[in-house]
């Protein structure tokens, strides 16, 4: 059966069979490739989230990216640098599932530097010690690997796909993120503060990068349906505190949360309500990074105008060549 893009009337411009054939491809767990038919708001859906998921890779590069110069070894130099770099490649894997959806990645980053589209709340708090690189790792990228390990199994192929490579080095991100707290634990007692104050720091924002609570979170229940998400955020959320607990004693620091306590009778722990009002000023431009992000990110885009020029330039000349050598 033809499942492409030319079709007929109904929902969608789409015939009832191409709706069938959709609904069916995600009833048996199968993948939509960027071929076939989909609804327009599951195409929709998918622009947003992987758009926003793009930027937020990119934007990320930043708070970790002002520690590069000043890194305490050359180790640690290298490390960070390899890690802001893989954000970058994450970013443009991300791009390229958004094209496949007919998206255009010049639009998706005027769009961002306009501030018509989002990107991860977490990434508009500031770094304020190199401490703040280790639980970077831990916490942001942990909370990256609960929400996104589920997103290798997303229904649309390109963005789960682009997944599978993003979490194994979100993997090694975090580790490197634990180990750094790991030796500066094993330090000197101002180490030890610098990493509790950081925890202290950290640990609401990341527990917000799960997004809104269930019952105030508009797009979770389409986005399961058509299993583009595969979990609500309040079920990542809970996972990543059941993850996270264990790891904060291990590691002898406390989380800054009195009501944070196992609940035998669940089977998980009981945690406090983040500031769900911090999250919506946050989200809306108003946390405390916001404007310089994305000033920094015009910036960037701005004086990389060069770049993208020339490469232009140059694969039109070798597309001409490639015309001309067909031709003789
Ligand atoms: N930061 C910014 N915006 C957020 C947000 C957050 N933490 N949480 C929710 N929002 C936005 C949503 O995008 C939505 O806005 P929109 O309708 O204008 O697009 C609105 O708040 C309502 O939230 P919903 O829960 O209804 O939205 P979703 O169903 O899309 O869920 C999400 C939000 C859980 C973030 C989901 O989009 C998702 O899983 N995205 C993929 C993962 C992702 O984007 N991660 C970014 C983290 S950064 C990262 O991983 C980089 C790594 O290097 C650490």
């Amino acid at each position: 059966m033809d499942t492409t893009h030319s079709s007929s009337s109904g929902a969608d411009g789409a015939g009832p069979e191409l709706q069938e054939h959709f609904e069916a491809t995600i009833a048996r767990d199968q993948r939509v490739e960027p071929r076939d038919w989909m609804p327009e708001g599951y195409r929709r859906t998918l622009i947003r989230q992987i758009a926003q998921h793009a930027h937020s890779e990119i934007i990320g590069m930043q708070p970790e990216g002002e520690w590069i110069t000043r890194a305490p070894s050359l180790r640690r130099k290298a490390i960070l640098f390899a890690k802001v770099q893989d954000e970058a490649g994450h970013g443009l894997y991300l791009y390229s599932a958004a094209e496949t959806l007919g998206a255009d990645r010049a639009d998706l980053t005027e769009r961002l530097i306009e501030g018509r589209q989002k990107y991860s709340s977490i990434f508009n708090y500031p770094t304020a010690n190199f401490a703040d690189v280790g639980v970077i790792g831990w916490f942001v990228d942990g909370a990256a690997i609960c929400n996104q390990v589920p997103l290798c199994r997303s229904s649309y192929g390109p963005y789960a796909r682009s997944m599978v490579r993003i979490c194994k080095e979100e993997s090694f991100h975090q580790r490197q993120g634990y180990e750094l707290l790991m030796t500066m634990m094993r330090g000197t007692d101002a180490q030890r503060t610098m990493v509790q104050d950081a925890v202290d720091r950290w640990w609401w924002p990341s527990l917000m990068m799960f997004g809104p609570p269930d019952n105030d979170s508009p797009n979770s229940a389409q986005s399961m349906a058509w299993k583009i998400k595969r979990h609500s955020n309040d079920e990542l959320r809970q996972r990543f505190v059941d993850m996270t607990v264990p790891q904060a004693e291990r590691l002898g620091v406390t989380l800054p949360d009195p009501e944070l306590r196992w609940n035998e009778e669940r089977g998980h722990h009981d945690f406090g309500t983040p500031d769900w009002a911090e999250l919506k000023r946050v989200i809306s431009g108003d946390g405390p990074c916001n404007d310089r992000r994305v000033q920094r990110r015009r910036e960037a885009h701005e004086e990389g105008a060069w770049v993208r020029e020339a490469a232009t330039a140059h694969a039109a000349k070798q597309a001409a060549q490639a015309r001309e050598g067909a031709v003789a």
